[in-house]
């Protein structure tokens, strides 16, 4: 199964989305700025960045300086808990374009379901939130729309609206892999990207993932980005430091062995950050 770092997946909508993208959370100001722009200008085309992390105007600022053309890059942001809802969705996607300095989104997200330990109308919200994504997707200002941190419990009303899910971004690395989640959007058609993909560093210790990796001469980042690959699930590692930047995607010249791949898939569960989207507290 040869992939390559330009590869795109087509999504429901005809729109090509690339294979593994590089992400923007917890690094602020210069540093995510230079970050992005290292990223692009070594080759990746995909930029993950969210209104929560407070850090769009600086990772736009690293997306302009890259001086990369814009119809190159695919650029997603997610709307914010605070900003669940219609009017505010909207609002909120502005503020994220300004912030950025963008005219369009190539992929918009609602970051966290409303759920029903914490909301009576749950759903309701999920779907107002929807319909306001609904309608900027429909004026041609975001170009894809999903959700992040779904169970398909939380997307089943979405999915009979006009305008289905196209993406669910959720926490998946080895140790974590939400197999049911996957599975189910998989079966509809919805792309899955992972944040997380190297456990915010907590699997990078194991020492079966550290075997295997052995095996092929590669690092336990390079085999979690690559087993990514080889579960059609869309990677987004993040890295503050140029090597590792560049480390992340060189995982395109070897391949894990079938035998590897079911004893990544079947090892306990390890490194999650423990947020559940059916308790989280914010
Ligand atoms: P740093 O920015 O110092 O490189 P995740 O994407 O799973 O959230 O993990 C990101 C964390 O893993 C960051 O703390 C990042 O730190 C670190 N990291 C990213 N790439 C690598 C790598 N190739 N090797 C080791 N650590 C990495």
């Amino acid at each position: 199964m040869t992939k390559l770092f330009t590869d795109r997946y087509r999504l429901k909508n005809g729109v090509e989305i690339p294979i593994m993208g590089f992400g923007s959370y917890m690094m602020h100001q210069e540093v995510v700025r230079d970050a992005v722009k290292e990223a692009i200008r070594s080759g990746y085309r995909m930029i993950d960045c969210a209104s929560a992390y407070g850090n769009e105007d600086w990772v736009g600022r690293g997306i302009k300086e890259s001086g990369v053309a814009r119809d190159q890059l695919f650029i997603t942001s997610k709307v914010n808990n605070p900003d669940r809802g219609y009017e505010t969705t909207k609002k909120a996607f502005y503020r994220s374009l300004k912030d950025l300095g963008l005219d369009y989104l190539d992929l918009y997200l609602i970051h966290w379901p409303a759920y029903k330990n914490r909301f009576d109308n749950w759903e309701e919200i999920n779907l107002e939130t929807w319909r306001a994504m609904t309608e900027l997707y429909k004026e041609g200002l975001i170009r894809a729309i999903g959700v992040s941190n779904f169970k398909p419990h939380h997307m089943e009303a979405l999915m009979k609206t006009e305008v289905p899910p196209m993406v669910d971004q959720i926490e998946y690395h080895p140790g974590n892999l939400q197999e049911e989640t996957v599975e189910w959007c998989q079966s509809n058609h919805i792309y899955v990207e992972a944040w997380s993909p190297l456990g915010k560093g907590r699997v990078l210790h194991d020492e079966t993932l550290g075997s295997i990796a052995g095996k092929y001469g590669k690092s336990i980042a390079q085999l979690c980005i690559r087993f990514c690959l080889q579960t059609n699930v869309i990677a987004l590692p993040k890295s503050a430091t140029a090597g590792r930047i560049h480390e992340n995607k060189d995982v395109f010249d070897f391949e894990i062995s079938e035998e590897d791949m079911q004893t990544i898939k079947g090892m306990p569960g390890f490194g999650g950050s423990g947020l559940d989207s059916d308790c989280i507290n914010f």
